[in-house]
């Protein structure tokens, strides 16, 4: 029997202890032991909860108990949950999070430790939700030369850009939805700045080089300056936008970022829809493999870690190999990426703006949108954009073309 701590009732950990109930009988038959829950850590009580008389408030209980092997940290942000795991390490108890903001920061030192520990420390739900990207990248695609990852990480920002485009409805009644459904992290910000997403591609592109990429290191946009309008000339286009975080290979490196692009409506990325994620991975041989599902809430979500639980179970006294080292990788500056962008303007800044971009860009008329002049760039490079962009003045919005 393996016993488990869960850190955090809120709604990941009451997922988990959820999925420990409802499929008891899978999971253990996939561990080849039962998992039994413990112990429930939180700040508050649960009265009339079913795991009332679980929850305990010491961390201390749970670290010195020698039956636990395995603690679900569902708490979030980075203090105490970052002092919390190491001490469970330190005491020789596997670890597996949720928590991308954790991860992001200081997943090579946490890795490192398990294995000094001969434990576990595993984060299948960080990035994706719900969809086991993280374990094919270290097991399936283990062999690939990995040299490109696209995808849709946030499933806030996709169900607000899906409601607003199918549904015309405004960013702030959107968002609300999202956090009723339990979707957007605790200061929203991070999702709609971008900044969880950017943690995400930091952990993939950490497992791609097998080096530790800073997420500070991410060029990062969020989604708060596409507008209703930008949907109409998208419609116009046959795109859809979407925030990706990509990171690909080039010839110094690789270069990783965090942005809205308008995504042909042929591409599956673009059909990506609601609170769902896809990530796409490029391997050397294997060319394209897309994965794809529900990437925020609480089963989907709780699924994942309890995969985590499961995995650490069938390899009680080994420590299970993570490609992530404390090596700081080296990005290249996205500078030379070439692509077309999609620039709004006011109506009288139009013959500004075709003597700045030259005579190659194709204007583009939106649906029901006045007084304003919207064009698609040339390719060009990100550098040549940049130098391009700040001599106009009053730019209504810029979105990158995928
Ligand atoms: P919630 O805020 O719903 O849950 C966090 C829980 O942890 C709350 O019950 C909170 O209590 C408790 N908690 C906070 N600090 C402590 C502490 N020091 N000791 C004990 N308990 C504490 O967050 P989520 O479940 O949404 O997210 C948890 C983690 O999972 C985050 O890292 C998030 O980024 C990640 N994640 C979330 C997903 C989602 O869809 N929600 C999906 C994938 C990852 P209180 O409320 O009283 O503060
Ligand atoms: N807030 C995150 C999202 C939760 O919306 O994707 C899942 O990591």
């Amino acid at each position: 029997m393996a016993k488990v701590a869960v850190l955090g009732y809120g709604t990941v950990g009451s997922g988990v202890v959820e999925v420990l109930d409802t499929n008891a009988q899978e999971v253990a038959k996939s561990a080849g032991e039962a998992v039994e829950l413990k112990y429930i850590l939180d700040l508050r009580d649960f009265p009339g909860d079913k795991h009332e008389s679980q929850v305990v408030h010491d961390i201390n209980i749970i670290l010195e108990d020698p039956e636990i092997d395995v603690i679900c940290e569902t708490m979030g942000g980075i203090e105490p949950a970052f002092t919390f795991e190491k001490n469970a390490l330190i005491k020789g108890k596997s670890v597996c999070t949720s928590n991308k903001e954790l991860v992001a920061a200081h997943g090579p030192e946490l890795v490192e430790l398990a294995k000094q520990h001969n434990v576990s420390y595993l984060f299948e739900a960080s990035v994706g939700g719900g969809i086991p990207v993280l374990r094919s990248i270290n097991d399936s695609l283990k062999h690939e030369k990995i040299d490109a990852i696209t995808g849709i990480l946030n499933g806030t920002t996709n169900y607000i850009l899906t409601k607003m485009d199918k549904e015309g409805v405004g960013f702030a009644t959107v968002l609300k939805k999202a956090q009723d459904k339990g979707y957007a992290e605790r200061n929203p910000e991070a999702d709609v700045e971008g900044y969880d997403a950017c943690r995400k591609i930091a952990i993939l592109s950490s497992l791609m080089s097998g080096k530790h990429v800073n997420y500070e290191d991410i060029y990062t946009e969020g989604i708060t300056k596409i507008s209703i309008e930008d949907f109409s000339y998208a419609r116009k286009m046959n795109m859809a936008i979407k925030l990706l975080g990509m990171c690909k290979k080039n010839q110094n490196g690789f270069f990783t970022m965090v942005a809205p692009f308008l995504i042909p409506l042929e591409n599956p990325l673009a059909n990506v829809n609601g609170v769902f994620n896809a990530i796409d991975i490029h391997g050397n041989m294997l060319g394209d493999v897309m994965f794809y599902g529900k990437g925020a809430g609480k089963n989907a979500t709780a699924s994942a870690v309890v995969a985590d639980v499961i995995d650490i179970t069938k390899h009680k006294g080994h420590h299970i190999e993570v490609n992530m080292k404390a090596e700081n990788a080296q990005l290249s500056p996205k500078d030379n990426a070439v692509r077309s962008f999609f620039v709004r303007v006011p109506e009288n800044k139009a013959d500004e703006a075709k003597e700045i971009f030259g005579s190659k860009i194709e204007v583009i008329e939106g649906e029901n949108v006045h007084g304003e002049f919207a064009f698609v760039t040339d390719m060009i490079s990100e550098k040549d954009f940049e130098d391009r962009i700040k001599k106009l003045d009053s730019v209504k919005g810029y979105i990158r073309l995928y």
